[in-house]
């Protein structure tokens, strides 16, 4: 996919851009290491930030330690258009997709409680269950609940009828085709993330400029790194895993001590396939993982002086793939 076609992509829809929540291991890992490394507060950079669901989701994580704004989080993308959408901070969120829960009242007839998907989002496990079930990750009901608590103290949906979703999208997402039935609109509660959160057109190739010595305690770009690798559309075999040597070479340079760079779990990312054979098995958290983590990106990563802090099943396999990396 050209640059060209993507910024068409981001015009014409938004379901496939990012989820709230998405990779919810991945974020909570980053929320974790930033509470325990920084107490005293720190910048977290996220890269590729698409419409701002992913920078909104670690503010809400954040949030009740951030009473004094001491965790700021500045969303980048090269889109212009996605950062006008998280600026505003409306959000659109399909109708019978796992992301719904959050707005939803679930179908309690047919539920059995209440999960997440491995790609991210709430997710009801249904009595028809979904053929991905293996991408399924249980998250305890407790936690869930949290997380959705958090969500209706930042996000309202208000209550629109279909006529005024229809002009809505109409004006905000003209090159929707989609019947309008499908969606709902989510309001971010702007005084909540004000002084925390904010958003920037962004190129993650001028990372070193962009942060311009302001050492984050997180740099981020989730499953986004193919643009720049050249993996894309899962097309392993014109991957250039050293044109993303440079981005790894800032990226070191600008984070502090303690500081990590998340890159997601997305497989082609990773670029495994024909490294699938090549996996050891490690312990994280007492639990005995298989990790595919010898790649020709994994090499550029540990060349430019990072190392695997945190693991997570890649998206379309059964092995581990290093989704944070640390300064070695
Ligand atoms: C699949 S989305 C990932 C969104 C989000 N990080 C997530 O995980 O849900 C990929 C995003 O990367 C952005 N992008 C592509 N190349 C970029 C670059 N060089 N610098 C910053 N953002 C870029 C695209 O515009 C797109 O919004």
């Amino acid at each position: 996919m050209t640059m060209v076609e993507h910024a068409n992509g981001v015009e014409q829809g938004f379901k496939h851009e990012s989820r709230f929540f998405r990779d919810l291991s991945v974020i909570n890992f980053v929320q974790n290491h930033i509470r325990n490394k920084f107490p005293q507060g720190t910048h977290i950079a996220d890269f590729a930030c698409s419409q701002g669901q992913e920078a909104h989701s670690l503010a809400m994580l954040l949030s009740d330690l951030n009473h004094d704004k001491k965790y700021k989080i500045t969303g980048y993308d090269i889109i212009p258009s996605a950062i006008e959408i998280a600026k505003k901070g409306f959000f659109v969120v399909e109708n019978n997709k796992s992301e719904s829960i959050l707005f939803t009242k679930p179908p309690s007839q047919t539920s059995t409680g209440i999960h997440f998907f491995g790609s991210g989002a709430f997710a009801l496990i249904l009595n028809n269950l979904p053929t991905q079930t293996k991408s399924i990750i249980e998250v305890p009901e407790e936690q869930a609940q949290k997380i959705k608590k958090c969500f209706n103290d930042h996000f309202s949906t208000p209550a629109m009828t279909k006529k005024e979703i229809k002009e809505f999208l109409k004006k905000n997402f003209p090159n929707n085709k989609k019947p309008s039935d499908d969606y709902h609109i989510v309001v971010a509660d702007r005084s909540k993330f004000a002084n925390v959160l904010d958003f920037q057109v962004g190129d993650i190739r001028q990372a070193g400029q962009i942060l311009n010595g302001n050492k984050p305690g997180a740099i981020l770009f989730n499953n986004a790194l193919y643009h720049i690798s050249g993996a894309q559309r899962d097309d392993y075999l014109i991957a250039r895993p050293s044109a993303a040597r440079d981005v790894f070479n800032q990226i070191y340079s600008a984070l502090p001590d303690n500081g990590i760079f998340s890159m997601g779990r997305l497989s082609v990312d990773h670029l495994q396939p024909s490294y699938l054979h090549d996996t050891e098995e490690i312990i994280q958290n007492g639990q005995k993982i298989r990790v595919c983590q010898n790649t020709p990106i994994h090499k550029e990563l540990r060349n430019a002086g990072l190392e695997p802090i945190f693991y997570e099943k890649g998206s379309l396999h059964d092995s581990y793939v290093p989704a944070v990396w640390k300064k070695a």
